[in-house]
């Protein structure tokens, strides 16, 4: 078909604007040769020959592109037969996070102990703004895996362990990074990943085979992913994992019944990191790179990132007949649909840093970084008003620092421990030094980061003391002992060794903590304990940080401890008994600013716990929603209570539940569950709290968990002060999965369960009755 309205249009009708997407896709497509097709399946390493991966592999998108290398890329395309545009893709999994200077906000799971979707769409849409002026098209976020085993080393990349809570932060985060939609210049593809049931992990080792049935799956683990592929999110990264022996790579019942089926979903797969090859070397269910091939096309993935082998290989394959050159069609199509949707053959997106480098880490992000940072925060004790510091301060004077009517007394501050003032560690995984990236072998600049120390220093008054001590190291690094390269090329991580509690460095922090009126250790993990192929078998505080606690203790100084653990951790008696305690993830750029505010009372604690902290390693999983039907509840030798619950998390003043009503005690399948509550502030502070509504249903057709969270509000309440706030839930909600897969509404008695976290003791009870025949909401039986 050829344009005939305009005489001006290009020869070739897929360099024509004005022609329909399909017609474009389908003129270039014909004109592409197999080799340029299976190129274009391709997205390569940049830090690799991406020079011969662009004019040899005609490849179709590139990953990890230093901001030098992303212009030179885009020349070289344009020395290609047929121009196609690269599609450049990266991780901006908390902020830009290779691109030095960029806004780095907290990990994704501290972000999730915000609970509140419109800060991380904020935050998705700094993210892109950034990401999309130095040239990406693509980030690879947000992660939709539902935490489980607590030893996994990617807990921190999640939203944490509930379902949810998940599928709301997530589909926020999507909307942040896509923006008003592809046309729109400073959007950037999100990726759902990883589809699907990667975190079920055994024992926490990282891409072990899943061991998870389908009823599983659709109960936890797949509904997040199936909001965000019916809100359009561009794409899906596949999980490295295999479940039941098979692949997800290969795995038609996920990729094409469920999602491609039930779904409807229409945008575009992408493999993790050299899936396909993994099928030979690591998995070893596929022969050769021939086969593999073949078997990833057929089940549907279109772009197959880093396995370069895969050029060879899908040629052979449709040499020897495992696989038809009309068989790559589909997915090469999908690729230039996505290419010509996002407008890169009339403008590629080249970086616009000569117009919008200022945007980059400007003060305006930073402001809500900083927010972000702030409302992360989880204060999980706090005991005799340990917090905040000197009653708290209500302001800051001409000079920034702390002001108002707290006592006057000038204090003395010990601010100790290995992340006191480690710049790059509180930035966590995915960001500057972390790894991934060669070319920030220093990180991110360290005048953009506050430490704890330094956002103490800058904001106690004047005439306060703020010292500062090591007390002691966490790890040092050993080459290991199989080589330092993984089978596929890549750099086989470090091994981790505890360091020795060291006498000088603990002496040290002792004496200042002694001189003191107020300890401040701030102890966790760090990078080299977090991450792809680094899960922990332990969950302690690990290197000379127990030790270190255990002295400081001793002292009787009030110790505050913060917690700055990419995950969750088992904490040690000095620890739990301290006068007070903060988690706070990796807290990203302004995280140190935000501790010291919450410290001084500048801002009020309102963070609540996505994920649970376990007593001991052993008690793993520890999530709330457990199946119910077990033996008791508690080991032999130890409770199964989590040290701090899902949901949990304090305020600087109190506030009561009461009066939970449920309005109609009988309702329909198409209803609406209206309740009630009263929150009354006992103290004398300000909270926002965070309204946490979950759904008992009371007997059901197959096993099912006590509890799951269907909604939440956050609500400020003045001290003093009452509300009473409205809390209504469609009874679609109120699903189990039954035996057939199916999400189902099944009448019968359910409680409506409304508290402060998921802790039984913190949650009034209502009960309600669903009436009518079960009602079908979603599943194989829908379609
Ligand atoms: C492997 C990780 O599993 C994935 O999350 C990431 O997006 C890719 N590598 C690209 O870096």
């Amino acid at each position: 078909m050829t344009s005939v309205h305009d005489t001006s249009a290009p020869a070739q009708a897929y360099l024509d604007p004005g022609l329909p997407v399909a017609e474009r896709v389908a003129d270039l497509l014909a004109r592409m040769s197999v080799a340029e097709k299976v190129g274009q399946m391709l997205q390569l390493d940049a830090r690799g020959d991406y020079e011969g991966d662009i004019l040899r592999k005609h490849v179709g998108s590139i990953l990890h592109t230093s901001p030098h290398r992303v212009g030179l890329a885009h020349d070289l395309v344009e020395q290609t037969r047929l121009r196609i545009p690269l599609l450049v893709g990266e991780d901006c999994i908390h902020g830009h996070s290779f691109f030095e200077g960029a806004t780095i906000f907290p990990t994704q799971l501290g972000m999730a102990a915000t609970w509140d979707p419109a800060l991380v769409e904020q935050a998705a849409r700094i993210t892109a703004v950034e990401a999309s002026a130095t040239g990406v098209h693509w980030t690879f976020s947000p992660v939709l895996c539902i935490a489980r085993d607590l030893r996994w080393g990617r807990v921190d990349e999640t939203f944490g362990e509930d379902p949810y809570l998940i599928g709301e932060l997530a589909s926020a985060m999507v909307r942040g990074y896509q923006g008003s939609g592809l046309s729109d210049p400073t959007a950037i593809l999100a990726t759902a990943k990883h589809f699907a049931g990667y975190s079920e992990t055994q024992g926490g080792r990282d891409a072990s085979e899943a061991d998870i049935s389908r009823r599983k799956l659709r109960s936890w683990f797949l509904p997040p992913f199936e909001r965000v592929a019916k809100e359009g999110c561009a794409t899906f990264m596949l999980g490295y994992q295999s479940m039941d022996g098979v692949p997800i790579t290969i795995n038609d019942w996920l990729l094409n019944d469920v999602l491609r089926g039930e779904w409807g979903y229409t945008g575009t797969l992408i493999t993790d990191w050299d899936n396909v090859g993994r099928m030979v070397w690591e998995q070893k269910v596929q022969p050769d790179h021939a086969h593999a091939a073949a078997a990833a096309v057929r089940a549907g993935n279109d772009m197959v990132m880093t396995t370069p082998q895969f050029f060879e290989g899908a040629q052979e394959a449709i040499d020897q007949g495992l696989l038809a050159e009309s068989d790559l069609d589909r997915a090469v199509a999908r690729i230039l649909t996505l290419k010509f949707e996002l407008g890169l053959f009339e403008n590629p997106r080249r970086p616009t840093l000569d117009r919008d480098a200022a945007l980059i880490g400007s003060a305006a992000h930073a402001a809500v970084n900083l927010d972000v940072a702030r409302r992360s925060l989880v204060l999980l004790r706090n005991t005799d008003a340990a917090l905040p510091f000197a009653g708290g301060f209500t302001g800051v004077d001409d000079g920034g620092r702390a002001a108002g009517p707290a006592d006057d007394r000038p204090r003395r501050i010990a601010v100790v421990g290995p992340l006191a003032d480690a710049a790059q560690a509180q930035l966590g995984d995915w960001a500057g030094s972390s790894g991934q990236a060669d070319w920030l072998p220093d990180g991110h600049p360290r005048d953009m980061i506050t430490t704890v120390l330094d956002g103490l220093r800058t904001l106690t008054p004047q005439d306060w003391t703020v010292t500062s001590a090591l007390g002691a190291e966490i790890v040092t690094l050993v080459s290991p002992p199989e080589g330092d390269t993984l089978p596929d090329g890549q750099p086989r991580p470090k091994i981790a060794v505890p360091r020795d509690p060291d006498p000088e460095l603990i002496a040290e922090a002792v004496a200042q903590a002694q001189a003191a009126d107020h300890v401040v250790a701030v102890v966790g993990d760090q990078v080299e304990l977090v991450g792809e192929y680094k899960s922990t078998a332990t969950l302690e505080l690990v290197g000379g940080q127990v030790a270190l606690l255990d002295a400081l203790a001793a002292t009787g100084t009030p110790m505050v401890v913060v917690v700055m653990a990419s995950k969750p951790l088992v904490l040690p008696e000095s620890v739990l008994n301290a006068a007070a305690v903060i988690w706070t993830a990796n807290p990203g750029m302004e995280g140190g600013r935000a501790v010291a505010e919450l410290l001084l009372g500048l801002v009020e604690p309102s963070g609540r716990l996505p994920i649970s902290f376990a007593r001991h390693v052993g008690q793993q999983p520890v999530y709330y929603n457990q199946i119910r039907g077990q033996h008791g509840s508690r080991y032999a030798d130890l409770t199964q209570e989590p040290a701090f619950v899902f949901g949990q998390g304090l305020s600087y003043s109190t506030v009561e539940y009461s009066d939970l009503t449920v309005r109609d005690a009988e309702l329909g399948p198409d209803d609406t569950v209206r309740a009630r509550v009263t929150l009354t502030n006992t103290g004398t502070r300000p909270a926002r709290e965070t309204v946490q509504v979950y759904v008992s249903d009371t007997v059901t057709s197959v096993s099912w968990t006590d509890k799951e969270l269907k909604a939440y509000r956050q609500v400020d309440v003045a001290a003093g002060r009452s509300v009473e706030v409205e809390l209504d839930l469609p009874v679609a909600d109120c699903t189990i999965v039954n035996s057939a897969g199916d999400r189902v509404v099944e009448p019968g008695g359910f409680e409506l369960l409304v508290g402060s976290s998921s802790r039984d003791a913190d949650l009034l009870r209502a009960p309600f009755t669903v009436v009518g025949t079960p009602a079908l909401v979603s599943g194989p039986g829908s379609v």
